[in-house]
């Protein structure tokens, strides 16, 4: 191999490879186009999902009558509770028929039909049934459906404290 082969070959050997000014330039811009398309887009994302990432706080009851004022004829109360659905909050008055059951205890069912939703009402045609206008659904005092709904109404959970009856959140029915 002459002098001057070998001199190529080793100059071939560290020859390196070089960004070009457009390379660079298009990396730069990218990356900080990237950093900046982040920096609006993540405050959006963690707007969108903040509700989710609030943690559940504790079931709020609320005082809805006096224990002594229930029988064991279903009885309808209606109370407000507040109602937080995203950044939406409101206060909607709702309604409960609370009654003591056989076994004693108070209970209190949504008024709410499980047919198509429809507010039932108790006794109505005089057969000591919750009934729903809209399709006629029947439901027991225990809230049993009897026709037409597929479901049995649903409970709310029922705190008893200082002589009073506190409503909670609405659960399915326990009792049938
Ligand atoms: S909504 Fe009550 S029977 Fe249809």
């Amino acid at each position: 191999m002459s002098n001057h082969d070998q001199h190529e070959s080793s100059h071939k050997s560290v020859k390196r490879k070089e960004m070009s000014r457009r390379q660079f330039l298009s990396y730069t811009l990218g990356g900080a186009g990237a950093f900046m398309g982040a920096g609006m887009i993540l405050p959006m994302v963690r707007f969108a999902v903040d509700p989710l990432l609030v943690k559940k706080t504790e079931s709020v009851f609320v005082k809805v009558v006096a224990e002594s004022e229930i029988g064991n004829e279903p009885k309808e109360f209606k109370f407000q509770i507040n109602q937080v659905d995203g950044w939406y909050e409101s206060e909607p008055q709702i309604a409960a028929w609370i009654a003591r059951g056989q076994d004693g205890k108070i209970y209190a069912l949504s008024p709410i039909c499980k047919h198509l939703g429809c507010t039932v009402n108790w006794n109505t045609q005089g057969d000591n049934h919750y009934f729903c206008p809209c399709h006629g659904a029947e439901y027991t005092v225990d809230g049993k459906q009897l026709k037409v709904a597929p479901k049995p109404l649903d409970e709310y959970q029922v705190k008893l404290q200082d002589g009073n009856v506190y409503l909670g959140p609405i659960i399915p029915n326990t009792r049938v």
